[in-house]
């Protein structure tokens, strides 16, 4: 079954059809600058762009960086402000004719990887996490998804982990790769200590750097990279639409 999924972030607004049974694309990916200021209507008429630009009339899955409840953005990260208490369901299927789910991105980016990446076939809990410009978040336990979790901004030396354990931190601050991986290992073993993980699989698209800062990483949880990288997003999208079919 092919489904539409789109990536919003807060660079790019990225769409391409997906073949949910192998997870790739069925079709080139489509990538559109994220309109500066990134307020709902602006997003919302570039997704609009992109469904027409596939001549889509079907379920479309869309990402965004944001708590999501019952199709309305509780957060905004990297997206303007004004997408708190919006209801971005209504405002993308109007804009696009479709039924759309909205998800937040990281939980995307997991189903993905649960679906057709490193967390294949993985039980127990399983805690998903995207090092890009903020730390995204997301569980598993028994491949099911505990949506929503915030676990990014976890207070780590009075900073939000994502001041220290991003890879926006990691550019910004010119780290080297040693001083940012024993970052990321304390974020990590703090996490672990609080929810004790089977598995992390760590996304984003400096993972597939992972061999430059896994070996400072110290926690005692195993650790794998995410396979899916920056298909992952609306891989996850689509996959999550299905029922919507
Ligand atoms: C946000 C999350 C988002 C993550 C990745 C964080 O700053 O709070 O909702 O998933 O960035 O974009």
């Amino acid at each position: 079954m092919e489904v539409l999924g789109i990536d919003i972030g807060g660079s790019g607004i990225k769409g391409a059809i997906v073949d949910t049974v192998s997870g790739e694309f069925a079709t080139e990916r489509l990538r559109i600058d994220t309109p500066q200021p990134s307020k709902p209507a602006a997003v919302a008429a570039v997704v609009g762009e992109i469904s027409a630009h596939f001549n889509w009339q079907s379920a479309i899955g869309c990402t965004v960086p944001a708590v999501v409840k019952r199709g309305v953005t509780m957060t905004a990260a990297n997206i303007d402000s004004a997408w708190i208490g919006t209801d971005a369901k209504s405002l993308l299927e109007k804009e696009t004719g479709n039924p759309v789910i909205v998800l937040n991105d990281a939980d995307a980016a997991g189903i993905a990887e649960m679906r057709f990446g490193a967390g294949r076939e993985r039980d127990g809990l399983v805690a998903i996490l995207t090092l890009g410009t903020g730390i995204g978040s997301s569980l598993f336990i028994d491949g099911r998804l505990v949506p929503n979790t915030e676990l990014g901004h976890l207070i780590i030396r009075g900073k939000d982990a994502e001041e220290r354990a991003t890879d926006r931190a990691r550019q910004e601050r010119g780290y080297s790769w040693k001083q940012w991986g024993k970052r990321v290992s304390e974020y990590l073993e703090y996490l672990e200590s609080l929810i004790t993980p089977d598995l992390f699989i760590i996304g984003g698209g400096v993972s597939k750097r992972y061999q430059k800062f896994f070996p400072y990483i110290k926690c005692k949880t195993e650790i794998v990279p995410a396979r899916l990288r920056n298909r992952a997003g609306i891989v996850g999208a689509a996959v999550a639409a299905i029922d919507l079919v």
